[in-house]
C-alpha cells in the first residue's frame, strides 16, 4: 500500500485490498499497550465479518524499546514496519527517559519511524458526536456539529529543521519548508475538502515567519491551479486558536504546519471533551501509520482506564484510507457512536451519574455493537477486493 498521491488516495476503490492485511503493531510505553490491544481486536472483529485475512506483528517501540534493545526504533521494528501494509502505534514517552540524550528518547523513535516511512501528511478529524455533546468542555450549543479535518504537515518545520542543536549556553531549532512540501499539503487539503465541505482555512503566522508567507504564497497559487471549487482563506495561528474554541464550527478542513498543527489538535481534544477521544493517520510515499492523538499518560497507565476511542477511531481510518474498506470503517466508527450513546464511557468521558466503564468494557460494548451490524456475506465485497 503507502504511496500517498491526492489523485489515487483519496477516491475510494483506487488501492487493491490483498486477501491478509499485514499490520504492524507497536503498543509503546504507557496506555499505549493497553488501547492498541482493544484497537486491534476491533480491527480484527472488523475485518473478519468482512472475509478479509489479518496478521498483526507486534514489535516494541519508544521507551519500552530502549529498555528491551537499547533503541528506541530498533532496526526489527522498523524493517517489520517497512514491510508492512499498515503500522498502528499506540503511544511513545515515559518519565525515566527524561534527560537522556536525544537518540534514547523515546519520542526521537517516534520522529524518526514518521521520516523512514515518509509519513507527510497527517490526518487529525474532530468530530463531537452527538452524544458527546455535554462532554465537551464548551457549552452544547457552541461545539454541536464541529467537524473539523485538521490535516498536520507531519515530515517537516521545527521537528526535523536544521541547523539544531545546542552550544555555549544556547540552543537553536530551524523552521524550514521548502515549496513542494507545502504545495502538496495544499493539494491534498483541496482535495479533502472536496469530499467534504469545500472549505481549507490554512494556518500559519505569516505576519512574522518568512516561513508563514512562504506557505501561505504556495497555499493560494496551488488553490488558483487545482482549488477553482473551493474556498480557500488564511488565519494566523494565534487568531485560529481562539477561533478553534469560540466558533469551532466554521472550520472544515485546517491546514497547518507542523507544531502548530500539534498544538492545535491537542487544543482540539478539549472540544471532544477528551484528547483520548481523537485517532490520526499519517499517510505519505511509504507504509501508512495510524496513531492515537493522545500520549502515553503514565499516570492512568496499567489501570485499564485508559480511552480506546482514539485507538478505535485510528483503526477506522485504517480500514478507510489504506485498506479502501469504507463499510467496516463506517460500521466500527456508527458502533462507537452507539456506545457512547448508551452511556459507556470511560472515566475521561464519563458524565455525573454515569458509571465509568473500563477500557476493555468499551471495547465489548463497540464489538457487540458491531456484532448487531454485520452485514450479509451475499453483500461483502468479493474476495476481499474490489
Ligand atoms: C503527537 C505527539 C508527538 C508529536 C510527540 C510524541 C513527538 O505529541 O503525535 O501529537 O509532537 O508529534
Ligand atoms: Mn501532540
Amino acid at each position: 500500500m503507502g504511496g500517498l498521491s491526492t489523485g489515487d488516495r483519496l477516491s475510494p476503490g483506487a488501492a487493491r485490498q490483498p486477501a491478509e492485511l499485514r499490520v504492524a503493531v507497536l503498543g509503546g510505553d504507557g496506555v499505549g499497550p493497553e488501547v492498541t490491544a482493544t484497537a486491534m481486536q476491533v480491527l480484527a472483529a472488523a475485518v473478519g465479518d468482512e472475509g478479509v485475512g489479518l496478521r498483526l506483528d507486534d514489535r516494541p517501540v519508544g521507551w519500552t524499546a530502549v529498555l528491551e534493545e537499547g533503541s528506541p526504533l530498533p532496526d526489527q521494528t522498523l524493517r517489520a514496519c517497512i514491510d508492512a501494509d499498515a503500522v498502528f502505534l499506540g503511544a511513545v514517552g515515559h518519565p525515566d527517559a527524561h534527560g537522556q540524550p536525544r537518540e534514547l528518547l523515546p519520542e526521537t523513535g517516534l520522529l524518526a519511524l514518521r521520516k523512514a516511512l515518509d509519513c507527510w501528511a497527517n490526518l487529525r478529524p474532530v468530530r463531537v458526536p452527538p452524544p458527546l455533546v455535554g462532554a465537551s468542555a464548551l457549552r452544547a450549543e457552541r461545539v454541536r456539529g464541529t467537524d473539523v479535518m485538521i490535516l498536520r504537515e507531519l515530515g517537516g518545520g521545527l521537528y526535523y529543521g536544521e541547523p539544531r542543536g545546542e552550544a555555549d549556553g544556547r540552543a537553536f531549532n530551524t523552521m524550514v519548508y521548502g515549496e513542494d512540501e507545502v504545495r502538496r499539503m495544499a493539494a491534498l487539503a483541496l482535495a479533502l475538502a472536496r469530499g467534504r465541505r469545500k472549505r481549507v482555512t490554512s494556518v500559519d503566522k505569516a505576519n512574522v515567519l518568512e516561513v508563514s508567507r512562504l506557505w501561505r504564497r504556495v497555499v493560494d497559487r496551488t488553490a488558483a491551479e487545482e482549488g477553482e471549487d473551493i474556498e480557500v482563506d488564511h488565519m494566523l495561528v494565534d487568531r485560529a486558536a481562539m477561533e478553534l474554541v469560540l466558533n469551532p464550527t466554521r472550520f472544515d478542513v485546517l491546514l497547518t504546519e507542523n507544531l502548530f498543527g500539534d498544538i492545535l489538535s491537542d487544543q482540539a481534544g478539549a472540544l471532544v471533551g477528551s484528547l483520548g477521544a481523537l485517532g490520526s493517520a499519517s499517510l505519505g510515499e511509504g507504509t501508512d501509520l495510524y496513531e492515537p492523538v493522545h500520549g502515553s499518560a503514565p499516570d492512568i497507565a496499567g489501570k485499564g482506564i485508559a480511552n480506546p476511542l482514539g485507538a478505535i477511531d485510528s483503526v477506522a481510518l485504517m480500514l478507510r484510507h489504506t485498506f479502501q474498506m469504507d463499510v467496516a470503517a463506517d460500521r466500527v466508527e456508527a458502533a462507537c457512536t452507539a456506545a457512547l450513546a448508551d452511556g459507556v464511557r470511560t472515566v475521561d468521558l464519563a458524565e455525573p451519574g454515569q458509571e465509568p466503564a473500563s477500557t476493555t468494557e468499551f471495547m465489548d460494548a463497540v464489538l457487540e455493537r458491531m456484532d448487531g451490524n454485520v452485514r450479509e456475506p451475499a453483500e461483502a465485497m468479493p474476495g476481499g477486493v474490489r
